[in-house]
């Protein structure tokens, strides 16, 4: 399902997972903090809840996110071996990986398990996002498949062109994708109908 909308006003009912890439620039770092309320609002509890965050402002958008019933649990690193690496000229880094931060809602109290906290990116095939910030299948599958259950219903509010929603199909999940920029929800059905 693709809604055209803010997700900070945006009522989806009850979600198992949500899965996002806000964009990280620091005009939009706000939105971590809409990103923490919409996992108070919605997120299952004992689900989980995955944003990627910018190296620069760590400490405020993981804080900005964390509250008392939804609190870090790790981050995890999608490295970058092969060019082409943005630059980020008024840091003077290049980027060659991105941190995944990973927060629980409530306690755990089932089997854990394991997984990795290190995936290998490939850069999409394709740019299609108006802004040129569509994110690698490869990001997609690393977050549902490690972080949700066959059957779960995954949320991501900043969806862009629905990479996630992508990967949620081929691993039998139900999608929710929100975007308030309307050509860009328009591409993420018509990605989606491919
Ligand atoms: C970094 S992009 C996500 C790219 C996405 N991962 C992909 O692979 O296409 C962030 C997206 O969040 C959207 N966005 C920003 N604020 C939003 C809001 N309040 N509600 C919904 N979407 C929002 C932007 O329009 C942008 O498309």
């Amino acid at each position: 399902m693709f809604i055209n909308g803010d997700f900070s006003k945006i009522d989806v009912g009850t979600v198992d997972a949500i899965i996002t890439d806000p964009p990280y620039a620091r005009e939009y770092w706000y939105l971590y903090k809409n990103l923490g309320d919409l996992a108070e609002r919605c997120l299952k509890d004992q689900g989980w809840l995955l944003a990627i965050v910018p190296q620069y402002g760590l400490v405020e958008t993981i804080s900005m996110v964390s509250r008392p019933n939804l609190r870090q649990w790790w981050c995890s690193a999608m490295v970058m071996p092969e060019p082409p690496h943005a630059r980020m000229r008024l840091k003077g880094m290049i980027v060659k990986w991105k941190p995944i931060c990973v927060w629980l809602k409530g306690n755990w109290t089932g089997k854990l398990g394991y997984r990795p906290d290190m995936f290998l990116n490939n850069p999409p095939e394709q740019n299609q996002h108006p802004q040129g910030w569509e994110q690698s299948i490869d990001w997609a599958r690393y977050c549902v498949a490690n972080f949700s259950r066959e059957g779960d219903t995954v949320l991501d509010p900043m969806m862009g062109v629905g990479t996630i929603g992508i990967a949620c199909r081929e691993l039998n999940r139900n999608f929710i994708g929100i975007e308030i920029d309307k050509k860009t929800c328009e591409i993420a059905a018509a990605v989606a109908q491919r």
